[in-house]
C-alpha cells in the first residue's frame, strides 16, 4: 500500500496533489465512519466535500488534521506517506483547519491572537508591537481585508473571526486550508467576502478543502467535489457537467426508482414528481421527476 489507490483524473491533472488520503479506513467501536475513502487536494484549487450528516466529512477533516490517525489506509504529503501524531504535526506540515465557530483569546488584539507565542521580540525580550502589527496588516492586505490589527477580538463578528484565523494559518505559511462548515453562521454579504478571500488564497497556490451544505455554494466556488455517504466514497471528480440533482442523487444515495420500484406500466408515465424541494441545510429547491 505504497502507492495511492487512486490516481488523479488526466482531465483535472494540473498540478501533483500535495495532500492525499488513500484507502483510509476509521472506525468508532462498531460505527465505520470511513471505509477505503480516498481523496487528492491540489494546489490552486477549492475543494468541496459533501455528504449528509453523519456522512464521515468531519472524520475526513479530522484525519487530515491530524486530530484521528486513520485504521487503514494513509495520509500523503506531497505523495509521501505520512502519520501525524497530532495537530501540532499537521500544522507544521502546512496544513490549517478553520471550524465553523472559531475560538480566539477575546481580551488579546487581532495581532496578538494570530502571533500568539512567537510575537517578534525586541532587546530584552520584549515583545515589538510595532512589528506584530505590521506583519498583521500585510497579511491582511494579501486576503484583501481591513480589519484593525488592534482591534481586540472581543466583539468581532464570528465572519471576522474566521478571517482572523485564516491570516493566522497564512502567517503559519499552511499551503492546505481546510473550512468545517464554515458559511453556516454567516450572513450573505459575510459568505461573500469570505469566497473573496478563499479565491485569493488559492490563486496564490493554496489547496482549500471546503466542507458545506450548501450546494450553491459548492457550485460557485469549487472546482472539484467529492461525496461521501454512509462513509463510502461516492465520487471525486470536477463540478464541470454536473447538476445540483446529480449531487443530491450521490449524497443522499437513493434514486428515487428505487424508492418507488418500477411496476408494470406504460414506459414514460411520470410516477413521481418533486417540484422545488428543500430540506433546510441540506438542499434547496430541488425538482426532478421519476418516470416508469
Ligand atoms: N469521536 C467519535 N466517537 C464515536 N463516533 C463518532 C465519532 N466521531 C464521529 N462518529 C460517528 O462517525 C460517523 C461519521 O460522523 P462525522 O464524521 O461527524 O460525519 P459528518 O461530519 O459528515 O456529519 C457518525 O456515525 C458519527 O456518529
Ligand atoms: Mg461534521
Amino acid at each position: 500500500m505504497n502507492q495511492p489507490a487512486t490516481g488523479p483524473s488526466p482531465a483535472t491533472d494540473r498540478a501533483a496533489p500535495v495532500l492525499a488520503l488513500s484507502d483510509v479506513s476509521k472506525s468508532f467501536g462498531a460505527v465505520r465512519a470511513l471505509q477505503d475513502v480516498s481523496l487528492s487536494l491540489r494546489p490552486g484549487e477549492v475543494h468541496a466535500l459533501a455528504g449528509e450528516n453523519g456522512a464521515g466529512k468531519s472524520t475526513l477533516i479530522k484525519t487530515l488534521a491530524g486530530v484521528h490517525r486513520p485504521d487503514g489506509g494513509q495520509v500523503l504529503l506531497d505523495g509521501r506517506p505520512v502519520v501525524f501524531h497530532g495537530p501540532a504535526d499537521a500544522r507544521a506540515a502546512g496544513i490549517a483547519v478553520i471550524y465553523q465557530e472559531p475560538t480566539l483569546f477575546p481580551d488579546l488584539s487581532i495581532a496578538e491572537n494570530i502571533f500568539m507565542g512567537r510575537q517578534p521580540r525586541r532587546g530584552l525580550g520584549r515583545i515589538d508591537h510595532r512589528a506584530v502589527r505590521e506583519a498583521t496588516e500585510g497579511l491582511m492586505r494579501r486576503l484583501g481585508v481591513e480589519l484593525s490589527p488592534d482591534r481586540p477580538a472581543r466583539g468581532l463578528s464570528i465572519a471576522d473571526q474566521q478571517i482572523v484565523e485564516i491570516a493566522k494559518a497564512l502567517s503559519f505559511d499552511a499551503r492546505v486550508l481546510i473550512m468545517d462548515e464554515p458559511t453556516a453562521a454567516l450572513t450573505g454579504g459575510e459568505t461573500a467576502r469570505l469566497f473573496s478571500v478563499v479565491r485569493t488564497l488559492r490563486d496564490q497556490g493554496a489547496a482549500v478543502l471546503f466542507i458545506s451544505h450548501r450546494l450553491d455554494e459548492i457550485f460557485e466556488l469549487c472546482e472539484r467535489v467529492t461525496t461521501l455517504r454512509d462513509g463510502h466514497l461516492i465520487s471525486s471528480g470536477p463540478l464541470t457537467g454536473l447538476t445540483e440533482d446529480d449531487l443530491v442523487r450521490r449524497m443522499v444515495g437513493r434514486d428515487l426508482e428505487d424508492l418507488y420500484p418500477k411496476q408494470d406500466a406504460a414506459v414514460g408515465d411520470v410516477a413521481l414528481s418533486v417540484g422545488r424541494l428543500t430540506r433546510e441545510g441540506v438542499f434547496r429547491d430541488v425538482s426532478f421527476e421519476v418516470r416508469r
